[in-house]
């Protein structure tokens, strides 16, 4: 039996526009690259961080990977696997050694940083507050004293007043509840308390500086021609239960910290209103067995899925899961970061290719998705970990602080480049 087939040359085109649709992001989208100022520029001396790390006798940052000095150099890297953004953060403790000062020089040095930027094409980013303070504000007692807020707002509209001509994205916070988490109730972050009431207080604190700084920033742009973006950044995992006995009470415990860590802050802001877009920072799945209160980490064998080399599971399909999650805002998303830390190079490529395909996905099922910015432009230093984490599109050799683009960066590049998938 003979089927008779025709495909004419219409068809045959119309198929492969359809084809090349589904493998094309949106126009004018953001590719980059994430970075921040303690964990890159080094120098830091001034900050919590700082501080806590000789007292913890951790390994310190000193120069992290000189990317104070070296900035120039960094950003033509950059511009050479064709990235269109950056993604940076601002150190408050180098702007503001102290209460009452801020230091013209420093203040000169960001805005070299941003003009170096937009001479190699790279669209800048701001994040005001990437998990550290001055020394000073967290001898007053940080965030968790209601007082402090006003310093941080002081050096908002003072830092925006001043790049409100060049920049237009702006991140108040990254990741607040991380933050809260690891450094008022594991104790394992500045200010390294471990209290519910004052994890509660600082977290109370960080969303009533964020609200004010959102309005701020609208009104300091109102004499512009130009709508600022205003957003934090929001680390959203998926917690499943760990595959062990106690079933039900793993099951309870990941449904504590989806409950506590996952939605309810843009749940929150987005009834206030003060959510531009959604900053979304996503690696990976985590496993969780039972513990009071929130649970805890579950590392086995057992799951199905790799482990890069800081044990995280690697989980594309949680990432388009999380965003087709997000769809219910109605706002635009910037994925903010995304990456991995991997011993062996082959895995980078791997990794980016399947959390860009997930992106796609989402993207043709209706997620609007305005940028992607990879973690880290740079082998960034890890805090607690140290120089374990190895995130960057660039290598940094620590001794002699030369780069290397790594093989995978190209692939980013090319991607970049494109605007598209390329299937291998
Ligand atoms: C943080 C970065 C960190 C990265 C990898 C993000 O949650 O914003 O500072 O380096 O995760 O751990």
């Amino acid at each position: 039996m003979f089927v008779n087939i025709k495909i004419s040359l219409r068809d045959l085109r119309l198929c492969w526009i359809k084809v090349l649709m589904n493998i094309q992001f949106p126009d004018s989208f953001l590719w980059g690259a994430a970075i921040s100022s303690y964990q890159c520029e080094g120098g830091n001396f001034n900050s919590d961080w700082c501080s806590w790390e000789k007292k913890q006798g951790l390994e310190e940052a000193l120069s992290a990977c000189d990317h104070y000095r070296l900035f120039n150099n960094d950003f033509e890297l950059a511009k050479k696997i064709n990235l269109n953004s950056i993604r940076f953060s601002i150190e408050w403790s180098r702007i503001c050694p102290d209460q009452t000062t801020f230091l013209d020089e420093e203040i000169e040095h960001y805005l070299k940083v941003i003009d170096s930027l937009i001479k190699n094409n790279l669209k800048p980013v701001v994040t005001l507050h990437h998990f550290t303070n001055p020394l000073w504000f967290a001898d007053k007692g940080g965030w968790s004293d209601s007082k402090n807020i006003d310093y941080f707002i002081i050096y908002l509209r003072k830092m925006v007043g001043i790049l409100k001509n060049k920049v237009d994205i702006w991140l108040v916070f990254n990741e607040p509840l991380v933050y809260i988490y690891n450094g008022y109730i594991r104790g394992i972050w500045p200010p390294g308390e471990k209290s519910i009431k004052l994890a509660v207080k600082a977290l109370n604190n960080i969303i009533k500086a964020y609200i004010i700084g959102y309005q701020e920033i609208k009104s300091i742009y109102k004499d512009t021609q130009v709508i600022p973006k205003i957003s934090l950044t929001k680390h959203v995992r998926v917690f499943s239960p760990c595959d062990e006995e106690k079933a039900v009470l793993n099951s309870f415990s990941a449904f504590v910290r989806d409950k506590c860590f996952n939605f309810w802050l843009l749940d929150y802001l987005n009834k206030k209103k003060c959510l531009d877009f959604i900053g979304l920072n996503f690696y990976c799945k985590e496993y969780t067995k039972f513990k009071f209160l929130f649970g805890s980490e579950c590392k086995s064998g057992l799951h199905k899925e790799r482990q890069n080399n800081l044990g995280w599971y690697v989980s594309p399909k949680a990432f388009y899961d999380v965003l087709i999650k997000l769809k219910k805002y109605k706002l635009p998303i910037i994925v903010m970061e995304n990456g991995t830390s991997e011993s062996d190079e082959n895995y980078y490529g791997n990794y980016l290719r399947e959390h860009l395909n997930s992106l796609l996905r989402a993207i043709n099922d209706g997620v609007n998705v305005l940028g992607y910015f990879w973690w880290s432009l740079l082998d960034n230093f890890e805090w607690e970990q140290g120089r374990k984490g190895k995130f960057g599109l660039i290598e940094v050799d620590y001794n002699t602080m030369k780069r290397k683009i790594r093989l995978f960066a190209y692939t980013y590049g090319k991607i970049c480049s494109q605007n598209r998938l390329i299937i291998k």
